[in-house]
């Protein structure tokens, strides 16, 4: 305690142990086990560089856009590669050498859910959560590959425990718990504009999970590194909790991958606008980076190639596939300096009186790590272009853009498209829009080559406009 109590001292966080004497000892010890865990030094630092003054970012005088592998092959040549690359990803897929990775460490802040993203009810119909409809599709993955693909799932320290409830409550979709895989990430002190640090309450610092750049470290210390090692897996297929339009597994975009012998990988969709707000791949030196949309200067943005497209048109869906030899490197000393990023938040704190303040405009810095900040450690890296419609539907929001509302839809879209390519007579309004609720489940369909051979076993070849939905089970 005593020393506990210099080092704060030292770095004028002393208001930390303002409330020590009224604690428990349970509490007490709480408190000083977070702060032991902090490098003080460190958080000088950082509080110098980012919370203190807002850091410059720098864009490289040399950026380019990064050329990607387009979605339909360009020439015969490409061709024989996207069909030997498919054969190759299926195969690695049946060799048991690819695991499953979804992060879910996120606070939803946006989407204001007072639970774990993942259990939010998503599908239109039946109204499955983020996770069942990832387990219903790795159990489908596992039969079509012939596989038992293992799932890790990272959690954070706030989510962790309800995480870990709803699977068990759920009896785990169907899937055996021995394959599904959580793992926790680290966390961050919040600090405020004073450069202090918050307390969240008066025996907890205010803590926040440290980013998705947080796995790779988290894979290493949770031990989930040496599962994979000793399960023979080389592929980690990575997406976020929030799209469940993405292809849990995707043989074309892993047997690329391996083919160009890439550290990691991304998959990329061609920007609707110049000021999408998503990240866009760039090189410099020769490296693949993201550059987040609110970084990319405008006269870039708006760029265009003699054919009127978008030059930046490469945006990120935070899709990847990773070499577990490349997160084992980079993370073999036990740390990883990833660039941190800083966010302005509302963030609930104890005030010197010991009344708890929510704040309604911003009050501190949260401080974040980004996995594509990997990619420019790669050697090789990858890109490979996606239909938005069929890959990305994001989940950040309750209405609007990204929304609950959009992702829904997009899932009808996706599932009404895919009936249609099977030869289903699907309803359309007049503008165009599917007619009926439709939803597929993905025990029985993953991919068109699933559709077609479902909707004929069943003889479905019409959905009657008279329904108010379809649920393909
Ligand atoms: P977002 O950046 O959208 O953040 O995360 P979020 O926390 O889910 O939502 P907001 O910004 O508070 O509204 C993108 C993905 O990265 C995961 C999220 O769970 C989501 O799958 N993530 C984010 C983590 O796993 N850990 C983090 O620290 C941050």
């Amino acid at each position: 305690m005593q020393a506990i109590a210099e080092i704060v001292k030292k770095h004028k966080q002393e208001h930390v142990l303002r409330f020590i004497d009224e604690l428990k000892p349970m509490q007490r010890s709480e408190l000083l086990r977070q702060l032991e865990q902090i490098d003080f030094a460190e958080l000088d630092r950082l509080i110098a560089e980012y919370v203190m003054k807002t850091p410059e970012i720098r864009i490289p005088e040399d950026l380019e856009p990064a050329p990607f592998f387009p979605l339909k092959p360009r020439d015969d040549e490409q061709k024989k590669r996207y069909a030997e690359a498919a054969v190759l990803g299926e195969k690695l897929l049946r060799g048991g050498k690819v695991a499953v990775l979804t992060v879910a460490g996120g606070q939803g802040t946006r989407l204001g859910f007072d639970a774990p993203k993942g259990t939010f009810p998503i599908t239109p119909v039946k109204g499955k959560s983020l996770f069942q409809y990832f387990a219903e599709s790795i159990t489908r993955a596992g039969i079509k590959y012939e596989t038992e693909l293992t799932w890790y799932i990272m959690t954070s320290k706030l989510n962790n425990e309800a995480t870990r409830d709803f699977f068990e409550k759920h009896n785990y979709f169907g899937l055996d718990p021995e394959n599904v895989i959580f793992f926790t990430q680290g966390t961050m002190p919040a600090i405020d504009y004073n450069g202090k640090l918050l307390l969240a309450e008066k025996n907890s610092l205010a803590l926040a999970p440290d980013g998705h750049g947080g796995t790779l470290l988290a894979l290493r210390r949770s031990g989930c590194l040496d599962r994979m090692k000793f399960d023979g897996v080389e592929y980690i297929s990575y997406f976020q909790v929030d799209n469940p339009l993405v292809s849990v597994v995707n043989p074309l975009f892993i047997g690329l991958h391996a083919m160009a012998e890439s550290d990691m990988s991304a998959i990329m969709l061609a920007k609707t606008g110049p000021f999408e707000k998503l990240g866009n791949f760039c090189i410099s030196n020769n490296k693949l980076m993201i550059i987040e949309y609110s970084d990319l200067p405008d006269e870039l943005a708006k760029a265009r190639n003699r054919d009127g497209s978008l030059k930046f048109i490469a945006g990120s869906p935070a899709i990847h596939v990773l070499n577990r030899k490349f997160v084992a490197e980079l993370t073999k000393t036990g740390s990883l300096q990833l660039p941190w990023h800083r966010a302005d938040k509302k963030i609930k704190y104890v005030n010197g009186e010991g009344k708890i303040i929510t704040p309604e405009t911003p009050n501190g810095v949260k401080l974040e790590s980004f996995i594509f900040d990997a990619l420019q450690l790669a050697g090789k890296t990858m890109l490979l272009e996606a239909d938005r419609k069929e890959e990305f539907a994001p989940t950040k929001n309750k209405t609007g853009v990204d929304s609950v509302e959009s992702c829904r839809e997009m899932l009808i879209d996706r599932d009404a498209g895919r009936l249609e390519r099977a030869g289903v007579k699907v309803p359309r309004t007049a503008d165009g829009r599917t007619a009926v609720k439709i939803e597929i489940s993905p025990l029985a369909v993953i991919d068109d080559e699933d559709a077609r051979s479902h909707c004929k076993s069943e003889n479905i070849v019409e959905i009657s406009s008279s329904r108010e939905s379809f649920y393909l089970t």
